[in-house]
């Protein structure tokens, strides 16, 4: 599985793309918000750090406003990939998007219908919200072993990005249920790394290290 980093924070973009376990950033209008600076300009500081997949959202809620931001937003840079917000005018948008050669990630995915549908409209991406749910009381990331299922057994090129990911519980499952990507928040990816066993073992060969290193 694959893991992207979902912030428009570029302190953070740049800190986890050291690291060189992030190939990929998306974004959303409340992230972007975050920032306080110019959408198009974020975006383009992201592509130039990070050489993979950028998701940036489009606001319209009209097919024609969609493609006309679409095409605007993929101007940008080559890396760019329009989310585009489950709909029926998202999916005339993201046909056509698809057929123009633009890819498309559809958000805001809550049900395995939806995300069979974004997979028929020529979708690149979908992106399935598993906290979301988990914050209504349903589980979230047993829509994303249906979603899997269903793309797996159709065989269906569409990549399914696990998203709204709260804690690294979520990550492990997604990659279990066989979620092509997990796209996770900065805080979620420090978590991952941290073990108390690694800090107590670097802590304790150190101390033994002491003992003999002027021997
Ligand atoms: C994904 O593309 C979305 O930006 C994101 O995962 C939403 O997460 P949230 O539900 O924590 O806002």
């Amino acid at each position: 599985m694959k893991l992207f980093l979902d912030t428009a924070n570029i302190d953070e973009i740049r800190k986890a793309y050291a690291l060189g376990v992030i190939c990929g950033v998306t974004t959303n209008p409340s992230l972007i918000a975050k920032e306080g600076r110019n959408f198009a300009e974020v975006v383009r500081t992201i592509a130039s750090i990070v050489d993979g997949p950028i998701s940036a959202e489009a606001v319209s809620l009209d097919a024609p406003g969609m493609i006309d931001e679409a095409k605007a937003l993929a101007a940008i840079h080559p890396n760019i990939v329009v989310k585009i917000p489950m709909t029926a005018e998202g999916l005339q948008a993201t046909n056509s998007l698809s057929n123009a050669g633009i890819r498309t990630n559809v958000t805001l995915v809550f049900s395995a219908n939806q995300a069979l549908l974004a997979a028929r409209a020529g979708a690149s991406y979908v992106s399935p919200f598993v906290g979301r749910l988990d914050d209504i009381s349903l589980d979230g990331m047993e829509l994303i072993y249906d979603i899997m299922e269903i793309f797996n057994r159709y065989q269906l090129p569409t990549e399914v990005i696990a998203a709204s990911i709260r804690h690294p519980i979520h990550v492990i499952t997604a990659a279990k249920a066989g979620a092509h990507i997990a796209t996770i928040p900065y805080r979620v990816l420090m978590q991952m790394i941290q073990h108390p066993l690694t800090d107590a073992g670097i802590k304790k060969f150190l101390e033994d290290w002491e003992t003999v290193k002027n021997k």
